[in-house]
Order: C-alpha cells, then sequence, then structure tokens
C-alpha cells in the first residue's frame, strides 16, 4: 500500500489534517503522522519505507531524501522550497513540489496585522501614524504581493511594486504603479513589504545601501525568510536611523542584539504567517491531491525540481 507520511514540526490544524487523511483513505493509500517533533533524526527515521512526504517549513535535508529509500515524491505545503535539497531529490529521481497560492491570504492578512502594529506604537498607547495615503512598496508580486496589494487599497494606500519576473501589464492591471529598479522601490517608498523568496541570488540582497535609501519613518516588514535580510546591515540601520522600524514573522539571527531598538524592531517568536486553519487546509489538502494525482497518473502540475 502507497504510504505518505505528513512531517511538520509545526503541525496543521487537526481538520486540515482529517481532510489530509480521508483524501489518501479515498485514493487507498495510507498517511503516516510525525507531528510536532523536535529532533530531526526522528524525521529521518520516519521517511525510511514512505512513497511521499508532505512538509511545511521540516528540513528535507539530503539525509532525509536519502533515507526515503521508497520516496518518490515531497510535497512542501506551502509556497517556498528553501527548505529542500533539490539537488537531492533530482539526483534521487524524486519530484519535489510546492503548493503555490494556497496560504498567500494567511501571509498578506498578517502583513496588515504587523503594519498597523508598528504604525500604531505597538498598541502601547501612544500616538501612532495612519496608514491612508502612504506609499507601500511590494517588493516582488507573486501570491502574496497580489494579495498584500489587494489589502492596501483597502487601506487607502498607494502601491507600487518591483518584480522583474512578472509582466508590468499583469501588475498594472491590479492597480499598481509599477518601478524598473528595486532602488527606485525602495526610495519612493515609506512602507516595504518583503516577499522575495530566499534563492542564491536574493541572500543578504536587503542591505544597509538599499534600506538607506528609503524615505523618512521608513517600515520594512518581512513576512518572507530571514535569509534576504543582511542583517549587520539591518542593525546598522536601527543605529543611524531613529526612525528606522523592521517588523519580522521570521526573527534574524541578531534577534536578541536588536531588541535594544524598542518600538522600532518587532519579530514573532514563532514564524506564523501561514498559520490559520484556512492557510492549513488549503495547503495541506492541495499537498494530498498533487500527491494522489501524481501517483496514480504521473501527474507533475507544481514540480520545482524539473
Ligand atoms: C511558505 O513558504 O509557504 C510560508 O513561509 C509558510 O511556511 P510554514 O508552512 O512553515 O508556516
Amino acid at each position: 500500500m502507497t504510504k505518505v507520511l505528513i512531517a511538520t514540526e509545526k503541525a496543521f490544524a487537526a481538520k486540515a489534517v482529517e481532510g489530509i487523511k480521508k483524501i489518501f483513505a479515498d485514493a487507498g493509500m495510507e498517511t503516516v503522522l510525525l507531528e510536532n517533533y523536535t529532533d530531526a533524526n526522528d524525521l529521518v527515521k520516519a521517511v525510511a519505507d514512505v512513497d511521499g512526504l508532505i512538509i511545511r517549513s521540516d528540513k528535507a535535508t539530503r539525509k532525509v531524501i536519502e533515507a526515503g529509500k521508497a520516496l518518490k515524491i515531497i510535497v512542501r505545503a506551502g509556497a517556498g522550497y528553501d527548505n529542500i535539497d533539490l539537488a537531492a531529490a533530482t539526483e534521487k529521481g524524486i519530484v519535489a513540489m510546492n503548493t503555490p497560492g494556497q496560504n498567500s491570504n494567511a501571509v498578506a492578512e498578517l502583513t496588515f496585522g504587523m503594519l498597523v502594529f508598528m504604525a500604531r506604537a505597538n498598541f502601547k498607547g501612544g500616538s501612532g501614524t495612519e496608514l491612508k495615503g502612504k506609499k507601500l512598496g511590494i517588493h516582488a508580486y507573486g501570491n502574496v504581493g497580489k494579495n498584500v496589494a489587494r489589502i492596501a487599497k483597502g487601506f487607502g494606500m498607494e502601491v507600487l511594486a518591483f518584480d522583474p519576473f512578472v509582466p508590468k501589464e499583469t501588475i498594472e492591471k491590479d492597480g499598481v504603479t509599477v518601478v524598473a529598479t528595486v532602488e527606485e522601490l525602495y526610495s519612493t517608498c515609506q512602507y516595504i513589504s518583503l516577499n522575495i523568496p530566499a534563492t542564491e541570488k536574493t541572500k543578504k540582497s536587503i542591505n544597509f545601501d538599499l534600506l538607506s535609501k528609503m524615505p523618512k519613518g521608513a517600515t520594512v516588514v518581512n513576512t518572507a525568510r530571514k535569509e534576504v535580510i543582511d542583517e549587520e546591515g539591518l542593525k546598522a540601520i536601527f543605529v543611524s536611523r531613529p526612525d528606522f522600524k523592521y517588523v519580522s514573522d521570521i526573527a534574524p539571527d541578531n534577534h536578541a542584539d536588536l531588541l535594544q531598538f524598542e518600538n522600532r524592531y518587532y519579530s514573532t517568536p514563532k514564524k506564523q504567517g501561514a498559520e490559520t486553519s484556512e492557510a492549513n487546509i488549503n495547503a495541506g489538502l492541495a499537498a494530498a491531491n498533487q500527491i494522489v494525482a501524481f501517483i496514480k497518473t504521473g501527474n507533475k502540475t507544481f514540480q520545482v525540481n524539473k
């Protein structure tokens, strides 16, 4: 019988797990659960005899992939797949997929929770500022960026975006102004929403030079990945610009050091952009359906290691 392991350090909502199990049961497949584990070796052991694997931010390292002797498919229930060793998967003939768009509204909504929190003096009672009429720069116009733009309009913000991979017309159709360079985005917008994936090209790309271009009252919200930030540059901008604020859903490695910038720096204790039952259900069920389609018919839509 085809076996699929759901390995989630951060468990899905119970309803999502129920739904995934039903999809596999209806397809004559078995579900194995490894939830809330704290030792990466537990994943190495659990993957040994399964055909498929569903993960969230869990690390599908070379060790995990090589331990999966029967493994044919890994689906990252979510957007970013920087946690999968794609080269190792490809070498072993394993298909890797993500589930694009399934949790993006949840991440976009959290973006605004964070923006309001920073604009309203960390909910401590002091006088803040409003988002209406301010310029928001969306750095990368994928599924999250598109949802951020939609919500920003409701706040009455002026929305700009930079994304060299999305046609200008596609972005403009949403009533968003496209800028030609990343420098232009940062020098024009008081608010920046970071939505870029972590790749070899983007890692540490948000650096002192770029951040220092931002207008007075600058706030950057990062719901993407901590790796895209040059952490030394981030600290340096906090020191040189008393107006600079940074709010993040993924604590940087220098988190403890940044806590000194009270009311200007905040990071969630644990990444929670996609922590809604809706996002868990959307991404989890999509992952299960993609595995069934692949096992039954060889469907490779959403493969990321082509
Ligand atoms: C993603 O890439 O889909 C988000 O960062 C959410 O990640 P998570 O499933 O680990 O919460």
